[in-house]
């Protein structure tokens, strides 16, 4: 049977239909999940009870795996193969962290609009995020999509933020939430990156706007009036008509473009379990080396 997508608003998203993840993928359907990703840039596959082997088998025949290690969690906190980002709210044990865990608190700045890995010099290009259990309620994951918020742009702030180039950092993002006890070797890790603001997709050359909120400063501008203009396109980027908010059911598979979306959870009572892991393929090459569209 071949794939259907049912788009799920008029800018982003899609359902996809008549695919079992379970199956090899053949060449040609991934070549039809890259073309639908370039057009909806989130994919939403449902009832898909996938091991987590079988999430990783698929994930690869889409591209190279990244690796996304946390920083803060260690060991003791690994309950899945380490090339999985644990998203969950759970310890090792399966257990939620406590309400003041420093790794819950660090990991709920996933509650703000970023891109995945942004703060990294060759940012992620998709995730793959699968629900094994969901809260009671809350917990929605949003997307925005960069594409439909660049083209609505005036052509004076185009024109301003082209060339534009920011730096990245998971300093920034926690620290825009009052989350700064870092101690000096995790700064250390978390040195910032140089990130273009414009970028274009290379396969349909469509341009979109790249925030997150890693993104904490503009070269060659004031700091002040950087953070205002990140802020402003943020703020213009995910107005509701650019966003799809997914509501989870067990068993879905959720995958997004992060050239060309920005994502974020929403809240959840924190002493239930949410337990969501993703798998992310790498990107290409670092976005401040990204040829000048034609
Ligand atoms: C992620 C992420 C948000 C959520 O998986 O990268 O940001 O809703 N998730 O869990
Ligand atoms: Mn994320």
């Amino acid at each position: 049977m071949p794939m259907q997508f049912r788009a799920l608003t008029t800018h982003i998203g899609a359902e996809v239909e008549g695919i079992d993840l379970h199956e090899p993928l053949s060449s040609a359907q991934a070549e039809e999940i890259h073309a639908a990703m370039d057009r909806y840039a989130v994919l939403v596959f449902h009832d898909q009870p996938l091991t987590n082997e079988q999430h990783l088998a698929f994930t690869s025949v889409l591209g190279p795996l990244e690796n996304t290690a946390n920083i803060l969690r260690t060991a003791a906190d690994f309950r899945l193969p380490p090339v999985f980002a644990d998203v969950s709210n759970l310890d090792g044990r399966n257990q939620p962290y406590g309400a003041e865990d420093r790794r819950r608190l660090f990991a709920i700045g996933n509650r703000l609009w970023h891109s995945d890995s942004s703060f990294k010099a060759i940012p992620a290009k998709y995730s793959l995020l699968r629900a094994v259990r969901i809260p009671s309620k809350g917990g929605n994951t949003e997307f925005a999509h960069m594409g439909a918020a660049y083209e609505a742009l005036d052509d004076e702030t185009k024109a301003l933020i082209e060339d534009l180039v920011c730096e990245h950092s998971q300093l920034f993002s926690r620290e825009s939430v009052g989350f700064t006890d870092f101690t000096p070797e995790e700064r250390e890790c978390l040195k910032p990156v140089r990130q273009r603001l414009v970028r274009t997709l290379p396969r349909t050359g469509r341009k979109s706007i790249y925030l997150s909120s890693h993104a904490g400063t503009i070269a060659g501008w004031p700091l002040p009036e950087a953070r205002l203009l990140l802020r402003d396109l943020t703020e213009h980027a995910t107005q509701r008509e650019f966003v799809y908010s997914h509501p989870w059911r067990i068993d879905d598979l959720v995958m997004w473009d992060n050239r060309q979306t920005m994502h974020r959870g929403r809240p959840f009572p924190a002493k239930e379990a949410r337990d969501v892991r993703r798998t992310t393929i790498g990107g290409d090459a670092p976005t401040v080396e990204q040829a000048i569209a034609a």
